[in-house]
């Protein structure tokens, strides 16, 4: 088995999908095994060209230091950013999709990226979704940059009953084929799965948030009419943090087992720089670390960033 480390990838592809997402495809000659719910870090500047600028300040005692390293006059990524596997393909080497929107410095450096570029990597890190059971019905929701893992898991479900819904803010943010029949979305069509989109403004698909679709198809019992009866309901989730809490909220309320990928801001993605703790309950409160206290706080980037939704206290 090949282990997780760092390896440099070129750019196969660099696609622009809607108004802010780009799909950019990484070839490798090889790359450890991966599953949906995974990230990799990805180096958002040009590590050598930062080597070489790199230079001795002039610096008298008593005077300030005067800023001329890129590094100091310039909006760069200095440090890696996390993201999501959004899919993989292995044939004559391996090729893997990251779909990111362009939010900063960093995602703004990957969206200028072409063809034959080098990009540095590290990964595969964090662990993976469970998939569901023969006999689960698994439900797919994802919010904007939270859309790329179900692309993945998808992938994993060809054959299984399964739903997706995917949510945005309104159709220019979809990063996804869409077509004239708005439940045919190609990502999920290709592995025989239907999709249920929502937009906020209503310019595509349902009017109002993802959850408020994903509530409606719940309480109207609407699964015996499109799956076979008797299956299970599991929920898979990843996007912004106050969608993902009403996923699980929902998924709660009505019983439903639901896995939530975790996106905190991330620094190492290595489980060094504790930048990414997130708050869980403890399964026994008579034990360390904390004890006495029924909760404690877990990295999200090695201990996640798949956590169970009712073992989460965000
Ligand atoms: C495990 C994981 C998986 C991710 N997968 C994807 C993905 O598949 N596609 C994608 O587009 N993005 C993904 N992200 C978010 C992505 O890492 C950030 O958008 C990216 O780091 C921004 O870098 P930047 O230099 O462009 O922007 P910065 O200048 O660093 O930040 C711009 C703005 O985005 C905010 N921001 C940065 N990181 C996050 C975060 N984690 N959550 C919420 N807000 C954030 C900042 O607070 C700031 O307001 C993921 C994050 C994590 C932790
Ligand atoms: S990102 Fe550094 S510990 Fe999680």
């Amino acid at each position: 088995m090949i282990p997780s480390r760092q390896v440099t990838a070129k750019v196969a592809a660099n696609v622009k999908l809607c108004r802010d997402h780009f799909r950019l495809v990484l070839s490798l000659p090889a790359f450890a095994p991966t599953k949906p719910g995974q990230f990799i870090q990805i180096a958002c500047c040009d590590l050598l060209a930062l080597d070489a600028d790199h230079h001795d300040h002039d610096w008298t005692p008593g005077t300030s230091i005067k800023p001329q390293d890129i590094e100091l006059t310039s909006p760069i990524a200095m440090i890696r950013r996390p993201f999501s596997l959004a899919g993989r393909r292995d044939k004559d080497g391996v090729e893997l999709d990251i779909i990111h929107r362009v939010v900063g410095g960093g995602t703004q450096y990957l969206a200028g990226l072409t063809p034959g570029d080098d990009v540095s990597i590290l990964g595969p890190l964090g662990n993976s979704f469970s998939l569901p059971a023969p006999d689960q019905l698994a439900i797919l929701v994802g919010g904007g940059v939270g859309i790329p893992p179900m692309i993945y898991l998808a992938s994993q479900l060809a054959g299984r009953p399964a739903v997706a819904f995917a949510g945005a803010l309104c159709r220019d943010l979809i990063p996804l084929t869409l077509s004239a029949n708005e439940y045919e979305v190609a990502e999920f069509h290709a592995h025989g799965i239907p999709a249920i989109l929502a937009t906020d403004d209503g310019s595509f698909g349902y009017r109002g948030f993802i959850t408020q679709a994903l509530e409606q198809f719940l309480d109207r019992a609407l699964a015996p009419h499109f799956f076979p009866a008797g299956l299970r309901p599991i929920i898979y989730t990843c996007g912004p943090e106050p969608m993902m809490k009403r996923v699980a909220d929902i998924a709660i309320h009505r019983n439903i087992p639901c896995q939530v990928a975790a996106e905190r801001a991330m620094a190492c993605g290595m489980g060094t720089c504790q930048s990414c703790c997130i708050r869980v309950k403890k399964p026994d409160p008579a034990k360390t670390p904390l004890p006495g206290s029924d909760w404690c706080y877990r990295l999200t980037c090695t201990d996640g960033p798949i956590f169970n939704a009712a073992d989460l206290l965000w």
